[in-house]
């Protein structure tokens, strides 16, 4: 409501509503570097429009006269109560947009009260961010690395900071062919944006001392700049507590073709999960499920939950859009098992969709990273709170209370196949 009332009342929002317009001007504040990474996706870029159309072809059935005015639309997630049903996807690399990106997200979620979830691939160490964060919610987003010491310390450097729940990514055991940023030569990771979770790991600091950073064969040797070292510098004036000291007498080089070499591991199978299972109480979510086959199989390897997600279109162009995946797999997994979803959630209404189709909740991608790029802290928190806003509206103007109330039935059928 003073959201509302301050819009009406003429002051200036550090970001524009629309998604569309929200886009456009995040583009005109980045380089053309920044910008391919974090817009781009994989190929022709075909499942970023799937996502995006996915949702304005599902049509809402709103219920009128419910003669009560009361809402809350909170939720209870793996034991723990969330305000909305929301958090903040991973994004790595997010340091293209702007020097200690993910601590400013950090304080962003603290002032909304909205979790966030740590990206493997963060340019701040997640100790860093736990301090941000204060008491609200983080959970840590794991790739499993070609090394399983270095996950097992990922795990145990997230429990120890207080994050509630492991989201293990599975869609990204390669990088996808991401046109954009081929175009242009350019990846963070080689410039040293986007490993501070490695940097900062004491196991990934002794693979370095046993020179393992060049025994992984087979891998392209990335190209080190200036840049480069400039930009694992800064990270080190920035966050002197998080780093080893061999890293820096080794040289930089030799910490981005470690990373480049064992950051994701293609032989990745089941048993990993069953095996990180036994390793840890933490709820585990599989992040990149697509086929209802393998939410089972989540589900069967002992995961509490999964992620529909196809990465925001940046890993299988052509594959099909979160929303259109989502209605088979509720279908198949037993109703309490609780599925988020991501990729292509760009306002309230599309938030209702996913719930109304089975979700139990969302996580927010690139708007808040163009929030970031537009309006820094303030950005990032009006977009949370703009999607909040116009979500709790769209529920009760369609005569929802709570989350139950969004089911099914709040959709029309003949939307979802036609
Ligand atoms: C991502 N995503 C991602 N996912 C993940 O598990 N770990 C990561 O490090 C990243 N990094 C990342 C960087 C950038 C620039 C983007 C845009 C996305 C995927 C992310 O968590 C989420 O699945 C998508 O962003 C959802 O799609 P939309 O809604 O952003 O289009």
């Amino acid at each position: 409501k003073a959201i509302f009332l301050a819009g009406m009342s003429g002051k200036r929002p550090a970001v524009p509503f629309q998604a569309v317009e929200l886009r456009r001007a995040a583009q005109q504040r980045l380089s053309a570097r920044a910008w391919a990474y974090i817009d781009g996706g994989a190929s022709d870029e075909v499942s970023i429009t799937a996502n995006v159309n996915a949702f304005s072809k599902v049509s809402i059935l709103p219920r009128m006269m419910r003669g009560d005015a009361s809402s809350d639309f909170s939720t209870r997630l793996f034991g723990q109560d969330l305000a909305f049903p929301l958090l903040l996807a991973p994004i790595g690399a997010l340091d293209l947009i702007c020097p200690g990106a993910d601590r400013v997200v950090a304080r962003a979620c603290r002032n909304v009260g909205i979790p966030m979830i740590f990206s493997n691939q963060a340019g701040t160490p997640m100790e860093t961010c736990a301090q941000d964060l204060g008491n609200t919610s983080r959970w840590f987003q794991l790739y499993w690395s070609k090394s399983d010491d270095l996950v097992l310390s990922f795990v145990r450097r997230a429990e120890t900071c207080g994050c509630s729940a492991i989201v293990l990514t599975v869609d990204t055991t390669l990088l996808g062919w991401r046109s954009r940023d081929l175009a242009l030569g350019y990846l963070p990771f080689l410039r040293g944006l986007g490993i501070a979770q490695y940097t900062s790991d004491p196991i990934f600091n002794a693979l370095i001392e046993h020179g393992e950073g060049t025994a992984v064969s087979g891998a392209p040797k990335p190209k080190v700049t200036l840049a480069t070292i400039r930009n694992l510098l800064q990270l080190k004036a920035n966050y002197p507590g998080g780093f080893a000291q061999n890293l820096f007498r080794k040289a930089p080089l030799e910490a981005v073709r470690l990373f480049t070499n064992i950051y994701s591991n293609p032989a990745l199978s089941w048993e990993q999960v069953i095996w990180l299972r036994r390793q840890t109480k933490l709820p585990i979510l599989i992040k990149g499920i697509l086929r209802p086959d393998d939410a089972l199989k989540a589900m069967d390897a002992g995961a509490d939950g999964i992620v529909v997600s196809n990465h925001g279109g940046r890993q299988v162009d052509g594959a099909i859009s979160s929303l259109s995946a989502l209605k088979a797999i509720r279908k198949t997994l037993p109703k309490p098992f609780p599925i988020l979803l991501d990729s292509g959630i760009r306002s309230g209404s599309d938030i209702f969709k996913v719930l109304a189709l089975g979700a139990d909740a969302v996580l927010l991608g690139r708007p808040y990273a163009y929030g970031l790029a537009v309006g820094g802290q303030l950005g990032v928190e009006e977009v949370i709170l703009n999607m909040l806003n116009d979500f709790e509206l769209t529920a009760r103007l369609a005569g929802c209370r709570n989350v139950q109330e969004i089911d099914e039935s709040m959709i029309d059928d003949q939307s979802l196949t036609g």
